[in-house]
């Protein structure tokens, strides 16, 4: 459903008599098949994000091929509006802090030509499948806490129902038992609703949990894709084994120098 093949992301900065380049994505290829998710992993700063960006249809690749059932993703957001849809990591940012979750959470609906008793419907009815109770439709985001405000966004995400979902840093923002919670509430509705599923995370130990393939990245290139269980052993690249470690998924090697 999701494909990437070769892409290549650019970003330009400075003055034109001064320009600076990074290559933030570096021909990155993934596919991801209908109702699958893919986890993505690597360190700060190695390209998860504009990779995300990519599959969302926000920036356009430089070079090589990001495609959604053979349609180039790029603007689909506009063509199609609620095919895609994404969760970021700090909901606070997320909401429109004077607009109610209830109308935040319709908006992605207003483009789509519903009626007012239609949107009402639909956000009740996303609400309660989040796990939040119909009453914090009426309520401000500064009045939820954390895990409460990433529900909300999940619903959000979720109310034209997608046919794909990127998961940025979702749970990172959030306390370890939030973030089991938001995990399993993921895992549920991707069992009910059946979207594909781009999970972004630097910590493997939660990208695990929900992918049945994890792509690791460095520094713009995927360097490994593999079963999400060939990451419970030991690997044999020093960059995965590194991020193995720092999630816990296998103890540190006290041997190697440097640590
Ligand atoms: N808009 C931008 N302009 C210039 N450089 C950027 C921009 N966005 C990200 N970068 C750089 O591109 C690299 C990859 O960033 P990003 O995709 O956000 O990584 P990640 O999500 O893995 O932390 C980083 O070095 C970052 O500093
Ligand atoms: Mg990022």
């Amino acid at each position: 459903m999701i494909h990437l093949d070769h892409v290549s992301v650019r970003y330009r900065s400075g003055m034109p008599w001064a320009r600076t380049y990074k290559d933030a994505a570096r021909e990155a290829s993934f596919s991801i098949p209908e109702g699958s998710t893919l986890g993505l992993v690597g360190e700060s700063g190695s390209g998860k994000s504009t990779l995300g960006k990519v599959c969302l249809g926000l920036l356009r690749p430089d070079a090589g091929q990001a495609q959604l059932a053979g349609e180039p993703i790029y603007g689909i957001g506009r063509r199609r509006p609620g095919t895609l849809a994404a969760v970021l990591q700090h909901p606070e940012w997320s909401f429109n802090p004077k607009l109610t979750i209830g109308r935040s959470i319709g908006e992605p609906l207003w483009r789509t030509g519903i009626t007012r008793d239609e949107e009402i419907k639909a956000v009740v009815s996303i609400l309660e499948r989040v796990g939040l109770s119909e009453d914090y439709s009426s309520r401000l985001p500064n009045e939820l806490s954390g895990g409460q405000r990433q529900r909300a966004s999940i619903a959000r995400a979720l109310v034209t129902t997608p046919k794909f979902v990127v998961f940025d840093e979702a749970v990172s923002a959030l306390d370890v038992s939030i973030q089991a919670q938001i995990l399993n509430l993921i895992k549920e509705l991707q069992n009910e609703i059946r979207f594909a599923t781009l999970f972004i995370s630097h910590d493997l130990a939660a990208v695990r949990y929900l992918a049945h393939e994890i792509a690791v990245i460095n520094q713009g290139k995927i360097i490994a894709t593999a079963p999400a269980k060939s990451f419970y052993s030991p690997m044999a690249d020093s960059y995965v084994r590194r991020l193995q470690e720092a999630s816990g998924l296998i103890e540190v090697d006290k041997k190697e120098p440097g640590l």
